[in-house]
């Protein structure tokens, strides 16, 4: 089996690794993310939290809107939905402690602490009940999970039948130019400016190598499926340089359809 990459080394676990690498660049982390993605972050999020508004929008009722940020780091995907859907709970979750402190800060600053709640844990093992959120996000954070499946299969337990996954993640774009600047940008300018700024020599490094590394487009549409999430739709982004997989757990009277006929 091919060794996964990791920050650091190839001893410890990459949850430990990875753990420690956010609590080092916490401090830092929203600084250089926006200063890398030069901005365009907020559109790709922009238009994961319109497809999260939407859903809610459809499903026309006054039930609570339960909202789960996995990987929240700093929680700004979580203050996006919160500003968006002034009725939503939502719980951001994260493996690092130094990023949700950076990210509590930012909740009280912006009067938010009673709507999001950052929560320590580990995606892969959660603690909540199952079918107990309507939507669930992760940002720029699968491809950092230790064990892919695991943490997709608990992120199909803990949303309700009909609900939404969202996963925006990076991809590898193709077409010329893009693939060449991309490439460029992303294996050379920012490991270098990343290192420096963040202190970090790994950090920047181990960014290009882990989406090189990560599955995209229908190897992720297989990987979910097999997880049990239904009616994948990809939407690759900026030429390809993020992808936004809209995914949602089959609905109770289709999930019970294909228990009674499970050749189909
Ligand atoms: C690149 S940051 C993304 C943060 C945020 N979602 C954003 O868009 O800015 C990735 C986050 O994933 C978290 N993470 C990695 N593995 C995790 C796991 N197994 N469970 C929970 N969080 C995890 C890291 O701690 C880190 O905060």
């Amino acid at each position: 089996m091919a060794q996964p990459v990791t920050p650091y080394n190839d001893t410890e676990e990459k949850k430990t690794q990875v753990a420690r690498m956010f609590d080092n660049i916490a401090p830092r982390y929203d600084f250089l993310n926006h200063l890398f993605s030069l901005g365009i972050d907020h559109l790709w999020r922009r238009k994961a939290v319109m497809t999260l508004a939407r859903h809610f929008a459809q499903k026309n009722s006054n039930a609570p809107q339960r909202v789960l940020d996995v990987a929240t780091g700093t929680g700004d995907f979580a203050v996006s939905a919160a500003k968006r859907l002034p009725a939503a709970q939502i719980v951001g979750y994260d493996l690092s402690e130094g990023m949700l402190e950076v990210g509590r800060v930012k909740m009280t600053k912006l009067g938010l602490s009673n709507r999001v709640q950052m929560q320590q844990g580990d995606a892969e093992h959660m603690p909540f009940e199952s079918a107990s959120f309507d939507a669930i996000t992760v940002a720029f954070g699968i491809r950092n999970f230790q064990d892919l499946r695991a943490g997709l299969g608990e992120m199909h337990r803990v949303l309700t039948p009909g609900g939404l996954g969202l996963i925006l993640e990076f991809s590898k774009p193709t077409a010329f130019p893009i693939k060449q600047v991309f490439h460029l940008y992303f294996r050379f300018i920012m490991p270098t400016i990343g290192r420096w700024v963040s202190k970090d020599a790994a950090a920047y490094t181990y960014l290009p190598e882990s989406v090189a590394a990560f599955p995209e487009g229908q190897a992720m549409h297989a990987i979910m499926s097999g997880v049990g999430f239904d009616s994948c739709r990809i939407h690759r982004l900026t030429g390809g340089i993020a992808s936004l997989y809209e995914v949602r757990k089959a609905d109770a009277q289709k999930a019970d359809a294909r228990k009674a006929s499970p050749a189909e």
